[in-house]
């Protein structure tokens, strides 16, 4: 049973042999955080410390099929999120993950929420590519896109993780919510410009404006979005609507998810040729962008083909944004139990 509860949301899950989900449980803060416009550490913790133990027992109960109404009959043992995170957050989870596992006197295996979102590609249903592994073969390239992080990963194996890229400011889902914010189109961002985008037709409609690209060119794995959110704010700022029409909210959101996709598909298929990987996983919540899925297929496709390259993996929707499924199955991928004495936030936990 894995417990994930790193930034806003509260998420309790089990699994079975680190790849078959049988339940999965998350209760998200989002209605307090639209009214804040984002996540306020504090109050997120505060919601948490209510949630975590009906989330726990809703993921027990939903077990499917079911094992039996004594947790410790099925259970084997304990998986928790130490970090990176939110300290207030990380230490509701912490704290209950340890208080089961001397319970029940279970395992307990502390997971870094960076390779969790990695493994929600292993929990995944098989995809529509018939013929094709489901189980990604390594070496691996790994784009991890959410709101708090835009890393590229080279994925020797299990436990072996190279960092070779990562931003140098905000990240990208960042970049969406805060673009989103300027345009006045609620949270979280990266829905909200993804949807307005969509009424953006390509062919009828020529954008009239051009974002940057920052960092597209730069021969490093390094990303940088924040100047994408001042180029928005000064456009926007300017563009006084009273003027007559010069930009619409949709053609803004259309331009940033383009921009944002752009860097974010060159970058990551240069790498994985440069690295001449077998797969390639894009996780996090940005994943769940339609047009980053659509630009990454299409793009790949055009690029001359190197050898042994086998697939593209995306997580199941369900799985793009923070949940503990995807906690589970990397600690059974990653099986280093600790004693429950010895589990504690890392609030700033890296990757290697
Ligand atoms: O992985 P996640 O739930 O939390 C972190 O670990 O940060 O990612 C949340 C981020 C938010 O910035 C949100 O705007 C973005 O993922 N996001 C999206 C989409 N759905 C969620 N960004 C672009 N397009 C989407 N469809
Ligand atoms: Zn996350």
């Amino acid at each position: 049973m894995a417990i994930e509860t790193s930034c806003d949301e509260t998420a309790a899950a089990v699994v079975e042999n680190g790849t078959k989900v049988l339940s999965s449980a998350v209760a998200s803060s989002v209605e307090l955080q639209a009214k804040y416009g984002g996540v306020v550490p504090e109050k997120a913790a505060r919601e948490q410390v209510k949630s975590v133990i009906p989330v726990i027992e809703e993921a027990l109960l939903r077990v499917r099929p079911p094992r039996g109404s004594d947790p410790r009959q099925f259970i084997d043992a304990l998986a928790v999120t130490i970090g990176p995170g939110l300290v207030g957050s990380l230490l509701v989870g912490i704290e209950t993950a340890k208080t089961l596992a001397f319970l029940w006197q279970k395992p307990i295996v502390p997971v870094n929420h960076l390779v969790g979102h990695i493994y929600s590609v292993w929990i995944s249903p098989p995809s529509n590519q018939p013929g094709f592994p489901n189980i990604p073969s390594f070496p691996a390239l790994v784009l991890i896109v959410s709101g708090g992080h835009t890393e590229l990963v080279l994925m020797k194996n299990h436990g072996r993780l190279k960092e070779i890229g990562s931003t140098r400011d905000d990240a990208a889902g960042e970049c969406f919510d805060k673009t989103a914010r300027i345009l006045g189109l609620g949270y979280p961002g990266g829905p909200a410009v993804a949807k307005a985008a969509d009424q953006i037709s390509p062919i009828s409609q020529i954008n009239p404006i051009r974002l940057p690209r920052p960092m597209l060119n730069d021969p490093s794995f390094d990303f940088s979005f924040s100047g994408l959110k001042t180029a928005v704010l000064k456009i926007w700022q300017g563009s006084d609507p009273r003027e007559g029409p010069t930009l619409t909210k949709n053609q803004a959101a259309h331009e940033i998810q383009e921009a944002i996709t752009d860097i974010l598909v060159k970058k990551t298929l240069t790498a994985a040729q440069k690295y001449k990987v077998k797969s390639i996983l894009v996780v996090g919540g940005v994943s769940a962008n339609k047009r980053l899925r659509e630009k990454m297929f299409l793009n790949l496709a055009n690029l001359s083909p190197w050898p042994n390259f086998s697939k593209l993996y995306f997580p199941d929707l369900a799985y793009t944004t923070d949940n503990a499924a995807m906690v589970g199955a990397a600690a059974f991928f990653n099986y280093r139990p600790k004693n429950w004495a010895g589990v504690g936030a890392r609030p700033s936990f890296s990757l290697e």
